[in-house]
C-alpha cells in the first residue's frame, strides 16, 4: 500500500526516562538502560522500513560524565556492546551509520569500533543512523570555531566566504540535512544541549512514555503528528 502521509526525512530522537522505567520496574537503572538500547535497534529498523531517510539518537551528552562512575561504566560497556551488533544490523538493512560527538574521550578500543562502524558502512545507500555520543551542542560548535579560526589562521579561506552553510560545513553534522521533526520521551520538554543550530525549525513532538516502551506504534504517532502540523519558514508555508 502507497503511503499517503509525508513522511519526515530526518527525525531526531532525545531518547529519555531509562532510569525512571527502571525505577517503576524495580530494577537497576543499568537494566533500564540496556532496554533502552534495544528499542534503539527496533527504532533503527522501523525507520529504515518506513522510508526515514536520516535517524538521529541522543545516546551520551557532555554532561553525561557528571553521573556515577558505576552508570557511566555500564553505559561504556553497552556502547562496547552495541557498537559490534550495530556493525550486523546496518550491514543486514543497508545502514550508514555516523557518530556526531568528540570520541577521543573514550577509550582506544571504543574509538576503534566506532571508526570501524563508520568506515564499513560508508557506501551504504539506506537510512543514515546518526548517534550523538560525548556529544553536546555548545562543545560541537566550540569545537568547530575552533577549527574555523585555524583555517582562518592559515590562509584557508576569506572573511567574505562564511555565511552560514560555510559555518556549517565546520560543525560534526556537515553534510547532513537539518531534522524536520524532534522527539523526546519521559515528558521532559527542554534540549539538553541537542543539535541546537541544527534544530532551528524542526517540529516537536514529546511523549510522557519512557524510552524503552518506545516503539513503532509510538512513531507512527509522532509521524501522524508531523503530518498534522502546518510547517512554516519564516512565515511561508512549505509544501
Ligand atoms: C536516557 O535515560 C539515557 C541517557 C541519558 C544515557 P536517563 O538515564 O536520562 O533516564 P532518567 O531521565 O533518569 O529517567
Ligand atoms: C539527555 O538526557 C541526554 C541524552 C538523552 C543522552 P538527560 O536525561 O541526560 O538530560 P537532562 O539532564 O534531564 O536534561
Ligand atoms: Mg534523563
Amino acid at each position: 500500500m502507497a503511503e499517503d502521509r509525508k513522511i519526515p526525512n530526518h527525525v531526531a530522537i532525545i531518547l529519555d526516562g531509562n532510569g525512571r522505567w527502571a525505577k517503576a520496574h524495580n530494577k537497576p537503572r543499568n537494566f533500564g538502560h540496556a532496554e533502552g538500547c534495544k528499542a534503539v535497534e527496533q527504532t533503527v529498523e522501523d525507520a529504515a522500513r518506513i522510508g526515514i531517510k536520516y535517524l538521529t539518537v541522543y545516546g551520551f551528552s557532555t554532561e553525561n560524565w557528571k553521573r556515577s562512575q558505576e552508570e557511566v561504566g555500564a553505559l561504556m560497556k553497552l556502547f562496547r556492546y552495541y557498537a559490534k551488533r550495530l556493525l550486523k544490523i546496518a550491514k543486514a538493512n543497508n545502514v550508514r551509520v555516523k557518530m556526531i560527538g568528540e570520541r577521543s574521550r573514550f577509550e582506544e578500543d571504543l574509538i576503534v569500533a566506532i571508526n570501524r562502524l563508520e568506515d564499513e558502512t560508508k557506501d551504504n545507500t539506506g537510512l543514515t543512523f546518526v548517534i550523538a555520543v560525548n556529544y553536546g551542542s555548545r562543545d560541537e560548535i566550540v569545537r568547530g570555531t575552533k577549527k574555523m579560526l585555524t583555517d582562518y589562521k592559515n590562509g584557508k579561506f576569506a572573511l567574505d566566504e562564511v555565511d552560514e552553510s560555510f559555518f556549517e560545513s565546520y560543525l560534526d553534522t556537515a553534510g547532513i540535512p537539518d531534522p524536520d521533526l524532534l522527539i523526546r520521551t519521559s515528558g521532559e520538554q527542554r534540549l539538553s544541549n541537542y543539535l541546537l543550530w541544527q534544530l532551528a525549525y524542526a517540529e516537536f513532538y514529546f511523549t510522557d512514555i519512557y524510552w524503552p516502551d518506545f516503539n513503532k506504534q509510538e512513531l507512527d504517532k509522532a509521524i501522524d503528528y508531523y503530518n498534522n502540523r502546518e510547517r512554516r519558514f519564516g512565515g511561508r508555508l512549505s509544501n
